[in-house]
C-alpha cells in the first residue's frame, strides 16, 4: 500500500561545481549584498554568467521564487536553480521546509531527476547543519508527496521522482552532521509519509481493521502490539468506544502499541484518535461537513507513523500507545441522543449529540492511558470544528494539566516547523458539561467555546496524570494545498512528537 520514498541523499566532500546532478541550487537571501560560498564558486566556474544574470532578471530572492539559468556545457549540470529564501529575520524551521519544498516540486516540473546544493547559509541562520539538512530533507521529500494509489498508470509514471540528492560538505566535520541531519529528516518523512497515507486512503479501505492490520505488521521484537474486539471491550468496560461503535457494521478495534528501548527511563502514554469514518451518527452532518471526514482517524495514523519508526530513533522513552479505532454511523442499532454510556473509570456520560463522538472513544482510551502510570500522557484528535474556527487550519490547540509539559511540545514544534497554540482549560466552563442524568453529558449548549469544552470533558478521564491534548483538527487535512502537505492528509504532529521523544527537551 505504501509508496515508497526513492529519492536518496549523498553528502559528498567536493566543491558544488564539481557535483555531477542534473542540476544544482544555491540559495541567497532576500536584498543580500554578499552572495553565499556557492554563488561565488559556481559564478566563478560558469565564467561570470551567474552573477550577471541574477542582476539582468532583477531577483530579489523573496520567499518562494525560484530563478532558473542552463549552464551550456561549462560545468556537468545543465541548470542552476537561484532559490530565494526571503528575508533571514523571517526565516524559521517552517520556512525551510517550505523552501525546500518549493525546490523539489520545481525540479520535479523540470523533470530533473539529480539535484544538488551546498547548504552554506546555515551558518547565517540560528540553526546548525544538522538541523538544517533535517528540514532541507523534510522539505524535499514532504513537498514532493503525492497520493498517486488510484491514479491511472499514465499519470503514476509521468509523476518522475527525483531520484538522487547530492549535498556537498565543505569539511569532513560538516559531513557528519549533514549526514546525521538527512538521516533523521528520511526517518522522519517517513513516519508522516505512512500516516498521510492512512489518511488519504478512503474510509472504506482505512477501516479499524486495516488500522490494527497496519498496527500487527509492525510488531516484532521491539514493538508489541495488541488488538481487542468488541467481545474483549465489553470485558473491559469500553462502554464509549462501544456506544460509538453501535450503529456500524465495521467491528471497532482498539489497538496498543508498545515500544519499550532496554535503557528506558520514562514511559510516555500517547493516544490517537480514529473514527475511520464521522458521519455525525443520527445527529447527522450535513453532506459537506462530511465530504471530508475520512480525516478523523488522523490521531490514530500520527500514532501509527511514530510508532513504525520508534525503533530505529535512538530514544530511552517507553512509549505506549492507544488507538480506539471505530466508524460513527447511523443505522438502527446507533447510539440515540439521551443514551447514557458508561466509561471505563465508571464515570457516566449523557450522549446529547452523536457527533460529538471523539471524546466519548478517547474517553476510555485515556483511562487505559492513565492505568499505565505514566510520566506524560498525550493525546491528538481531530475533536472539534471549534478550534478550527479559533486557530485556523495550519495550527493546532494545545492543551494540558502540565504546563511545562505543554511549553514543551510547543518547542518540539517550533524545531520541526510545525505550528500549535495554547488554549486554556478554563474551569469555570465546567458547568457547561453537568447533565441531570449522569455525571456528565458529551456536549456543552453553549455555542461558544467548543474546543475548551472539548478538552474539559477529555480531563474528567485522566485524573492526576500530567496530561497533554493536541487538537488538530485544522492542520491534519490540508482542503487545500500548502507548499509541505498537498490535498490530503499532512501527518501532522508525527514529526513533533518524535522531536519531543527524542530531544533531550523531552520529559
Ligand atoms: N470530527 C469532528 C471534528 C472536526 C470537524 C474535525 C471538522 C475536523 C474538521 C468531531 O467529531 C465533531 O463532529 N465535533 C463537533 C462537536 C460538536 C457536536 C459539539 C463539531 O466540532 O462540530
Ligand atoms: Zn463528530
Ligand atoms: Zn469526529
Amino acid at each position: 500500500m505504501l509508496e515508497l520514498n526513492l529519492m536518496k541523499f549523498e553528502v559528498k566532500l567536493v566543491p558544488i561545481e564539481k557535483l555531477e546532478a542534473e542540476a544544482l541550487a544555491v540559495f541567497s537571501w532576500q536584498e543580500a549584498r554578499e552572495w553565499p560560498q556557492e554563488v561565488l564558486r559556481l559564478d566563478k566556474a560558469l565564467g561570470g554568467i551567474l552573477k550577471k544574470t541574477i542582476a539582468e532578471e532583477e531577483f530579489k530572492a523573496a520567499f518562494g521564487k525560484i530563478l532558473t539559468l542552463h549552464t551550456h556545457g561549462k560545468i556537468k549540470p545543465s541548470r542552476i536553480l537561484v532559490v530565494g529564501l526571503g528575508k533571514k529575520e523571517e526565516f524559521d524551521q517552517a520556512v525551510l521546509r517550505r523552501n525546500f519544498a518549493i525546490l523539489g516540486k520545481k525540479a520535479k516540473d523540470l523533470k530533473i531527476k539529480t539535484l544538488g546544493f551546498g547548504l552554506s547559509f546555515a551558518k547565517e541562520t540560528e540553526f546548525n547543519l544538522e538541523q538544517i539538512s533535517q528540514g532541507a530533507s523534510e522539505g524535499l521529500i514532504l513537498g514532493t508527496y503525492k497520493f498517486l494509489r488510484y491514479k491511472g498508470e499514465k499519470e503514476r509514471q509521468e509523476e518522475r521522482e527525483i531520484e538522487a540528492v547530492e549535498i556537498t560538505a565543505g569539511k569532513a566535520q560538516d559531513l557528519v552532521s549533514i549526514k546525521e541531519g538527512i538521516t533523521r529528516g528520511e526517518i522522519y518523512s517517513g513516519a508522516t509519509t505512512l500516516a498521510r497515507d492512512l489518511v488519504n486512503e478512503p474510509a472504506s479501505v482505512s477501516t479499524p481493521t486495516h488500522l490494527a492490520k497496519v498496527a500487527k505488521e509492525m510488531a516484532g521484537q521491539e514493538i508489541k502490539c495488541q488488538i481487542y474486539d468488541r467481545k474483549q471491550m465489553e470485558k473491559m468496560g469500553l462502554g464509549g468506544i462501544l456506544g460509538v461503535a453501535r450503529g456500524s457494521d465495521e467491528p471497532p478495534k482498539l489497538i496498543r502499541l508498545e515500544h519499550k528501548p532496554k535503557n528506558a527511563r520514562k514511559k510516555v502514554v500517547l493516544v490517537g484518535k480514529a473514527v475511520t469514518f464521522d458521519t455525525g451518527g443520527l445527529s447527522l452532518k450535513p453532506w459537506d461537513a462530511m465530504e471530508t471526514m475520512k480525516l478523523d482517524m488522523a490521531g490514530g495514523a500520527t500514532i501509527l507513523g511514530i510508532f513504525s519508526v520508534l525503533p530505529k530513533l535512538k530514544s530511552n522513552v517507553w512509549v505506549v500507545g492507544f488507538i480506539p479505532a471505530t466508524e460513527n454511523m447511523p443505522s438502527g442499532h446507533a447510539l440515540k441522543p439521551g443514551d447514557v454510556l458508561r466509561i471505563r473509570n465508571g464515570k457516566t456520560v449523557e450522549v446529547l449529540h452523536t457527533d460529538a463522538e471523539g471524546r466519548l472513544i478517547l474517553a476510555d482510551a485515556l483511562c487505559l492511558g492513565v492505568e499505565e502510570k505514566p510520566e506524560l500522557l498525550l493525546d491528538l484528535a481531530t475533536l472539534t470544528g471549534a478550534c478550527m474556527v479559533a486557530l485556523g487550519e495550519e495550527v493546532a490547540g494545545a492543551f494540558g494539566t502540565d504546563e511545562t509539559m505543554v511549553k514543551k511540545v510547543e518547542k518540539a514544534a517550533l524545531g520541526i516547523g510545525e505550528k500549535i497554540w495554547p488554549l486554556p482549560l478554563v474551569k469555570e466552563y465546567k458547568e457547561l458539561l453537568k447533565s441531570p442524568v449522569a455525571d456528565l453529558k458529551n456536549v456543552s449548549k453553549s455555542k461558544y467555546g467548543g474546543a475548551i469544552t472539548a478538552a474539559l470533558f477529555l480531563q474528567e478521564f485522566v485524573g492526576e496524570t500530567p496530561w497533554v491534548h493536541l487538537d488538530i483538527s485544522g492542520p491534519a487535512f490540508a482542503e487545500k494545498e500548502t507548499p509541505l502537505v498537498p490535498q490530503g492528509g499532512s501527518g501532522f504532529g508525527v514529526r513533533t512528537i518524535l522531536e519531543f521523544l527524542i530531544s533531550n527537551l523531552s520529559l
